[in-house]
C-alpha cells in the first residue's frame, strides 16, 4: 500500500500490516494506507474477511504525538479525516479483525474498537492514555469504549489513563478472544469462523450506556477522584464530559462533542507541557558523548551500605526486579530494624493487593542481611547510604576498594557531597559513580546520576540503564553541592522562608505553592524531611557562609527548639495525631519576634509574589546549572522537577514554566529582585542572554542538541 502499511492476502482473507517502528504510531502515510487496504478488501470478490496486525513489538501505540505540535503551531491541519476511517471500517461489509500484541493504546484502541472484533495475546495491554499527555481520546475512542466496556470502565481508562490487560479486556468486551500461541494464526482461525456472521458495528451497540440514574453517580465519584488524583489538569475532566456524552447524545454528535473537547485540550498550555514532559522522559536518556553501544557492566548481584531510611529503599528496588542484595549495617539493631521496615513496606502492599504473600517471600529471601564486607567481592554494583559525613563515606570507599573486584560500580547515594573526593578514597576512580535516590526511595521515580571527573561511559551506561530497569528515570548530572535538584530546592526554600520572615505566614507560602500544583509546599514538605536535616547540614558548611549575605533565620531556629517537624509533633506547623497540621501561635510569635529583632519591617505580600519568588529562585538556579554544564538540558531539570519533587506535570517543570511566562518577563522580575534583595538574586546570564533574544529554554536545548551533533 506504502512503505508503512503492507497487505497480503491469504486466501480468503486480507491482511493489513503496520510498519511504523519502534511503535506503529499513526504517522502521516499510516492512516491512508489502512484506507487504501481497506479499499482492497471491500472491492475484492475472493475475500471474505480482514486482519489488522501491528508489524514489530506491538500493535498500533497511538497517534504520533509529535505531529501534535504541529497542528497547535499552525503548520498542519488537523487530521479529521482518520474519523472517517474508522467509520468506513466499521462499514465494511466483510468482518473485520484486530489482532493486538504489545499496547493498543490511544488512537491504536480506537482504531481497534472500529474493527468488528479484537483478538489479542494474553500479555497485551489496551488504554486511553491521551490525559497523561493532557488531551482526551479524538478519534471516538470515549464514544466506542463505553459501548464495548460500559460506562465505568470506560470512564475509568479515559479519565485515569491506566491500561488494562488482555484478561480484564476480555472480561470488559473489549477483546473478543484470547489467542494462546502465534497472534497471526489466531487471528486467522478466528476470522474464519466469523465469515459468515452478521456484521455488527460498535457505534450500534448501546446496550451498555446505562440510563441517567445509573450513570449520574459513576460520572461524579469520577470526577471527585480526578480532581484529588490529577489537581489542577484539565484532561481529565474533559474526558469524563466526553464519556458522558456518549451516554446521552447519538453517536455521530457525542463524536462532535468529543471534538470539541479534544481541541480545547490539545491547544492548552497544558497539553503542550505535558508532551514535553512526555518526549523529556524519554530525552534524557541520551547523553551525547556516551553512543548507545556503550558496554554495559552485567548487574547480576548487588550490595547495599546503611539499612536507613534510603539503604532501605534502595535495597527494595533491587529485589523487586530479581537482583539480590547483601544489606550491610553496623549493628544487629540497625539491621533488624531496616529489614523490619522493608517487610512491612512490602506487606502493606500485600495487604493493598498489589502482589501475593508469595511474591514478598520470594523478594525478602532475596536480601542477605549482614553485619561484615563477605561476599561484596562477589557483587556487581555497590550502593552505599550511609550517614552524609565525608569522612565516613571516604572510610567506606577504602574498604570498598581493598575487598570489591576490579570492574565493579561502586555508588553513592550522598545527596551534597563530593563524588570526586569520595572516589579519591579508591583507587579506582573511572568506577566511583553518585546514585541520588529520592525519598522515599523504593517509590520515587527520579535517580540522578552524578558524573564524576574519572566515571568510566561503561559505570554511567550502566547506571543509566540499571535505572531503567529498576523502574526509575536516570538523569545524568554534574558534581557541585547538591547537583541539580537539590542546589536548586535550597533557593527555593530560602525564599519561602525570607517571604515568612518579610510578612507572609507558612501557610500562606505553602498555601500559594499548592494552588500552584505542586504536590506540597517547601515549608510542610521541610517538616515532612525533617528540619534537623537541613539544619545540621547547615552547621556541617557554616565556614562556607558567605558574610553580609541574608541568612534564613527562622527554619534553624525552630530546630534548635526541637521542632524537628512531622516526627516531633512541630515544625512549621503543629501536627495532630493524624499528622493534621495546623498554625501554631508558637511559631507566628517566633516569626514576630526573631524578624523584629533583625529589623525586618513585615507586610503585606501577595501570591503573586510568592510564586515569583521561589519558582523564579528555582529557574535563575536551573539557568546558572545549565551554564556550567551540571545538566545537559533544561528539559533534565524539567524532568528532574517532575519526577523528584512533585512538580505539576501539567506545568511541564520550572524551564519550560518560565518559557511560558516569557523569559522577558522572568529575566524582570529576577532583576527586580537583585535589586530589591542583593546578592543571592545575581542573575543568571543565561537567562539575560535567552530574554535579550527572545528565546525559550527549549530554544536553548535544541542549540545543544545541534552543537552536540556537530
Ligand atoms: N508518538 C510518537 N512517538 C512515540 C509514541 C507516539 N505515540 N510512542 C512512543 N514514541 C517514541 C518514543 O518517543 C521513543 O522515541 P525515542 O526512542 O526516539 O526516544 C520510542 O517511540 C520508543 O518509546 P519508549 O521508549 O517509550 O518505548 P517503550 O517500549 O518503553 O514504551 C509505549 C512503549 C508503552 C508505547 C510508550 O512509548 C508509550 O506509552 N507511548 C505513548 C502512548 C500514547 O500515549 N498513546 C496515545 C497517543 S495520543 C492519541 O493517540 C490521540 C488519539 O486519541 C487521537
Ligand atoms: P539514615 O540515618 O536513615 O541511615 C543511615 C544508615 O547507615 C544508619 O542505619 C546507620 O546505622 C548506617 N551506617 C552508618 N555507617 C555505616 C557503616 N559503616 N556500614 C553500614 N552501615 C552504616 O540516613 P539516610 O537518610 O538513609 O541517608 C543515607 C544517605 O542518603 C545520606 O548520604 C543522605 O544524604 C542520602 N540521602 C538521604 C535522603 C533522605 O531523604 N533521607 C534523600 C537522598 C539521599
Amino acid at each position: 500500500m506504502n512503505e508503512l502499511i503492507s497487505y497480503t492476502k491469504d486466501g480468503e482473507l486480507g491482511i493489513i500490516t503496520v510498519n511504523n517502528p519502534p511503535v506503529n504510531a499513526l504517522s502521516p502515510g499510516v492512516p491512508e494506507g489502512i484506507g487504501l487496504a481497506l479499499e482492497e478488501i471491500t472491492k475484492d470478490d475472493e475475500v471474505k474477511a480482514g486482519i489488522l496486525i501491528g508489524g514489530g513489538r506491538t500493535f498500533i501505540a497511538g497517534a504520533d504525538i509529535k505531529e501534535f505540535g504541529k497542528v497547535t503551531s499552525g503548520q498542519k491541519r488537523d487530521g479529521i479525516n482518520f474519523l472517517d476511517l474508522l467509520v468506513a471500517i466499521e462499514d465494511c461489509p466483510k468482518p473485520m479483525i484486530a489482532a493486538i500484541h504489545g499496547t493498543a493504546f490511544g488512537g491504536g484502541l480506537e482504531v481497534a474498537m472500529a474493527f468488528h472484533y479484537r483478538v489479542a495475546v494474553a500479555s497485551a495491554q489496551v488504554g486511553q492514555p491521551e490525559c497523561k499527555l493532557g488531551i482526551i481520546p479524538g478519534a471516538a475512542g470515549t464514544q466506542r469504549l463505553p459501548r464495548l466496556a460500559g460506562v465505568a470502565l470506560a470512564t475509568q481508562m479515559c479519565a485515569d489513563g491506566n491500561p488494562i490487560n488482555a484478561k480484564a479486556a476480555l472480561e470488559a468486551g473489549i477483546v473478543d478472544q484470547i489467542v494462546e500461541g502465534d497472534l497471526l494464526e489466531g487471528a486467522k482461525a478466528f476470522a474464519r469462523s466469523m465469515i459468515d456472521n452478521p456484521i455488527v458495528k460498535t457505534r450500534d451497540k448501546n446496550d451498555k450506556l446505562g440510563d441517567e440514574a445509573t450513570n449520574a453517580p459513576i460520572f461524579a465519584a469520577a470526577r471527585a477522584a480526578a480532581k484529588k488524583a490529577a489537581r489542577g489538569m484539565m484532561a481529565p475532566q474533559a474526558a469524563i464530559d466526553a464519556v458522558e456524552a456518549a451516554t446521552k447524545l447519538e453517536f455521530f454528535a457525542g463524536c462532535a462533542r468529543e471534538r470539541e473537547l479534544f481541541q480545547e485540550c490539545l491547544f492548552s498550555d497544558q497539553s503542550k507541557a505535558m508532551i514535553h514532559a512526555f518526549f523529556g522522559e524519554r530525552e534524557v536518556a541520551k547523553i551525547p558523548d556516551i553512543p548507545k553501544d556503550t558496554p554495559l557492566i552485567p548487574i547480576a548481584k548487588a550490595a547495599v551500605i546503611g539499612a536507613g531510611t534510603m539503604g532501605g529503599g534502595i535495597t527494595m528496588n533491587f529485589v523487586n526486579v530479581g537482583i539480590p542484595v547483601l544489606l550491610k549495617e553496623t549493628t544487629q539493631e540497625a539491621l533488624d530494624r531496616g529489614l523490619a521496615t522493608i517487610a512491612k513496606n512490602y506487606s502493606n502492599s500485600v495487604k493493598k493487593g498489589r502482589f501475593s504473600q508469595e511474591v514478598m517471600d520470594k523478594r525478602m529471601a532475596l536480601i542477605t542481611p549482614t553485619l561484615g564486607y563477605d561476599g561484596f567481592e562477589e557483587a556487581d554494583i555497590v550502593v552505599e547510604a550511609v550517614f552524609e559525613n565525608m569522612a565516613l563515606k571516604k572510610e567506606t570507599f577504602a574498604a570498598l576498594d581493598q575487598i570489591c573486584k576490579p570492574g565493579a560500580i561502586l555508588a553513592s547515594n550522598t545527596s551534597t557531597l563530593d563524588i570526586d573526593e569520595i572516589a579519591s578514597a579508591t583507587s579506582r576512580p573511572e568506577s566511583v559513580v553518585g546514585t541520588h535516590f529520592f525519598s522515599p526511595a523504593n517509590v520515587m521515580r527520579l535517580l540522578e546520576i552524578v558524573r564524576g571527573q574519572a566515571t568510566s561511559k561503561s559505570v554511567l551506561a550502566t547506571a543509566m540503564d540499571l535505572a531503567k530497569k529498576i523502574k526509575k528515570v536516570g538523569v545524568l548530572v554534574g558534581n557541585c553541592y547538591g547537583f541539580v535538584g537539590n542546589r536548586m530546592i535550597h533557593q527555593y526554600g530560602r525564599e519561602a522562608q525570607f517571604l515568612v520572615e518579610e510578612g507572609a505566614q507558612p501557610q500562606d507560602v505553602d498555601g500559594a505553592l499548592y494552588e500552584f500544583g505542586l504536590a506540597m509546599g517547601p515549608l510542610a514538605m521541610g517538616d515532612l524531611a525533617g528540619l534537623d536535616v537541613g539544619w545540621r547540614i547547615r552547621k556541617e558548611h557554616a565556614h562556607l557562609e558567605k558574610p553580609g549575605v541574608r541568612k534564613a533565620l527562622i527554619a534553624d531556629e525552630l530546630a534548635e527548639r526541637g521542632r524537628y517537624g512531622q516526627k516531633t509533633g512541630k515544625g512549621w506547623y503543629i501536627y495532630d495525631e493524624n499528622r493534621k497540621p495546623s498554625p501554631d501561635p508558637e511559631v507566628t510569635a517566633l516569626i514576630e519576634e526573631l524578624t523584629a529583632n533583625a529589623g525586618i519591617q513585615r507586610r503585606e505580600i501577595s501570591k503573586e509574589e510568592i510564586i515569583e519568588r521561589t519558582i523564579y529562585a528555582l529557574v535563575n538556579e536551573g539557568a546558572k546549572i545549565l551554564e556550567e554544564g551540571i545538566a545537559l538540558r533544561a528539559v533534565d531539570i524539567d524532568i528532574i522537577y517532575l519526577m523528584g519533587y512533585g512538580f505539576p506535570a501539567w506545568r511541564g517543570g520550572p524551564m519550560w514554566y518560565a518559557s511560558t511566562v516569557g523569559l522577558q518577563k522572568v529575566y524582570d522580575r529576577v532583576c527586580e529582585f537583585h535589586a530589591q534583595h542583593g546578592e543571592l538574586w545575581t542573575p543568571a546570564p543565561l537567562l539575560k542572554r535567552l530574554a535579550e533574544e527572545g528565546k525559550t529554554f527549549e530554544d536553548f536545548d535544541k542549540e545543544k542538541v545541534k552543537a552536540a551533533r556537530g
